[in-house]
């Protein structure tokens, strides 16, 4: 097991990743201030994990009551929220009780956002069984449900005081979500880690077929980047930014083309390409690096083309961004592969010209 901090002074948590931590329910513990504790779930995962992590917790002497949510990410709405705040009134839960998220960013995020209100907050922890909720949603405390008219745009940021990622939960994920997961890996690469982007270049085909030395590696140097990022900049005043690299593009594509439909890592993976693209347009970055984007996006199984929705639906879906400041439109651009910044004076010729029938 390898054990990673978020330094957020008093808030500080450590995030265990290692094989059959499901079992070890001793390394929750020190986060749970009482012996009870809410376990938020999902009908898919539930069946896969539910019995062994209530089994360890009952063994440590932790009472567990389940709350068990409809999958899929048209599901991350108030609806379900209510769904959580129902679960932990009926069953008298205190601001004691411990939130334990067991599932992917869906989970992840809507039970973290359950965790900041419910009482005014109580504490929360994360046991994420997908791979992006592993190198990413898990860590950092964005949490959030969608809105209809946005993606995430009714949230809080709430730390978790524990993350408890148990690498052997890939194994049944299926083929789609783990290529999913792989395009917030290669973003870190792409934002601020050229060392990392080559190693996935030479071990792309190790990750894909599950090689657990493989996705060990991956998924501690994804945290280590996004726990660094986070200490730095917890509240998205700056470098945070930098994390949503093909998000804005991302977010507009999972909205239009109508939630759950295309993956979040799909829309990130296809946004990422269009930023590559946009900063091409800029003169930032040379084709031959843009080239090289595409194919590690391609060898990923992921897709490298966006939907053709139109450069006015993108336009009118991306002015909801969080990132829009003063009514402008800021986008995460990359300077070379492994530097990305913000830019705000993005012309809608330059977005016409990746957006548009001209792209
Ligand atoms: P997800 O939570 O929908 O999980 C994907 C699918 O895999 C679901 O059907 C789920 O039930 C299933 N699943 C989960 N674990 C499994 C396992 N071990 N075995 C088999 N099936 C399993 O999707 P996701 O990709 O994990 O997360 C996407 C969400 O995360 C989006 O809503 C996105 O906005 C959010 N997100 C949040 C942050 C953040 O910082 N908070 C960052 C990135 C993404
Ligand atoms: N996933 C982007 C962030 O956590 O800031």
């Amino acid at each position: 097991m390898r054990t990673l901090k978020v330094e957020l002074s008093d808030r500080s948590y450590p995030i265990h990743i290692g094989s059959n931590l499901l079992e070890k329910a001793e390394l929750i513990l020190p986060a749970l201030p009482q012996r009870k504790a809410a376990i938020v779930t999902n009908m898919t995962v539930a069946p896969l994990y539910l019995d062994r992590l209530r089994n360890a917790l009952e063994k440590q002497g932790i009472e567990s009551i389940a709350v068990i949510l409809p999958d899929g990410e048209q599901h991350k709405n108030w609806e379900t929220l209510n769904l959580i705040y129902d679960a932990l009134l009926e069953n008298r839960c205190e601001r004691n009780t411990a939130i334990v998220a067991l599932g992917g960013g869906v989970i992840g995020d809507i039970s973290g956002f359950a965790a900041a209100t419910y009482l005014r907050g109580v504490p929360f922890i994360q046991i994420p069984t997908t791979l992006l909720a592993q190198v990413d949603s898990s860590v950092g405390g964005k949490t959030a449900i969608n809105h209809p008219l946005g993606k995430n745009m009714i949230g809080a940021f709430y730390q978790p005081r524990l993350v408890l990622t148990d690498i052997d939960t890939l194994n049944t994920l299926p083929e789609r979500e783990l290529k999913a997961g792989i395009a917030e890996v290669i973003k870190y690469g792409l934002i601020r880690d050229l060392p990392f982007f080559v190693w996935l270049e030479e071990n792309i085909d190790k990750l894909k077929a599950r090689d657990p030395e493989a996705l060990g590696y991956a998924i501690s140097r994804s945290c280590e980047n996004k726990a660094e990022v986070v200490a730095r900049d917890e509240k998205e005043t700056g470098e945070r930014a930098l994390l949503n690299l093909g998000h804005t593009f991302g977010h507009a594509i999972e909205n239009a083309m109508g939630y759950g439909n295309w993956l979040h890592g799909e829309a990130v993976a296809a946004g990422t390409i269009l930023a590559a693209r946009l900063s091409r347009v800029l003169g930032m970055l040379s084709e031959d690096d843009v080239k090289r984007i595409v194919s590690l996006f391609e060898r990923a199984g992921l897709p490298v083309q966006a939907p053709e929705i139109g450069l006015e639906r993108y336009l009118q879906l991306m002015e909801l961004d969080k990132k829009v400041e003063e009514g402008k439109m800021r986008f995460v651009v990359l300077d070379a592969i492994g530097r990305a910044c913000v830019r705000s004076d993005i012309s809608r010729e330059a977005l016409s010209k990746v957006l548009g029938s001209d792209a």
